[in-house]
């Protein structure tokens, strides 16, 4: 079975991350074949491209599972941004129910394949849609928000969250809409974010915890959680 998403989970696995072709390199091959006029079968290319994306929005493995431990007492987690199932797999594997949603067909395809690969596909509820639209109608015990960071620019300084979804209000906003589903939401944001950004968000008399994500001595991103998802014993809501 040869399936380029299949081989970055194995590689993932065994934490083999040097045979990956670097970022940039992908990046490089990508816009030559966007420029070509070669005629080539285009669902190829969308899949190329998507496994270009893929490589690095996918949460890590290990980092995945990690947050899924954390939700491990939910019956119902919705995934907001599933993409290609990084942590809707491992939240599969520990939770009642996944409630997977990805505005992007193809997406929703590679997480369902990757899904069945890791057996857990009965476990998952995947919908194709929008996330600020579907909201409304949804009802889970926990939400985890992994939107789209914008690229690789992210790492450059530092990471306010009012560039998530600018157009539909940023990430505060994003948060907002979330909690309208539950109090209980766990925040995926690159390592390099204010977290006096994250900690107004509790709301007042709240508390929020922040985690920082490694894997083996890289800080991959951070995890903030809300609601009954901090572990403090004197949190509120
Ligand atoms: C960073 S990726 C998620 C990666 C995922 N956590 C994983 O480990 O595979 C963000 C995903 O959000 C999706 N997305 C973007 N806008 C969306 C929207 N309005 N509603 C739902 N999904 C959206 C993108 O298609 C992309 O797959």
């Amino acid at each position: 079975m040869i399936d380029g998403f299949y081989i970055l989970f194995y590689l993932q696995r065994v934490e083999s991350w040097y045979s990956v072709t670097p970022e940039k390199v992908a990046q490089h091959i990508a816009s030559r074949c966007k420029a070509s006029d070669v005629v080539i079968d285009g669902f190829y290319i969308l899949f190329y491209f998507q496994r270009v994306e893929s490589w690095y929005s996918v949460t890590p493995e290990k980092v995945a599972q990690h947050i899924a431990s954390r939700c491990k007492a939910s019956d119902v987690v919705i995934d907001g941004f599933c993409g290609c199932g990084g942590n809707t797999i491992q939240f599969a594997a520990v939770c009642q129910k996944v409630i997977s949603i990805d505005i992007d067909p193809a997406k929703l395809r590679l997480a369902q394949h990757n899904a069945s690969v890791y057996g857990v596909s009965h476990k998952i509820q995947f919908i194709q849609g929008d996330f600020f639209a579907l909201a409304p109608s949804l009802q889970g015990d926990v939400v985890f928000l992994s939107p789209p960071w914008g690229g690789p620019e992210y790492a450059r300084s530092s990471f306010s969250i009012d560039n998530i979804f600018p157009e539909q209000g940023g990430g505060r906003r994003l948060f907002q809409v979330a909690r309208g589903i539950s109090p209980n939401v766990g925040y995926y944001l690159p390592r390099t974010s204010d977290v006096f950004e994250l900690i107004p968000l509790a709301g007042e008399g709240n508390v929020c915890e922040v985690e920082q994500n490694f894997v083996g001595r890289k800080f991959v991103a951070i995890t903030a959680y809300y609601g009954n998802l901090v572990r403090r014993k004197d949190r509120a809501s």
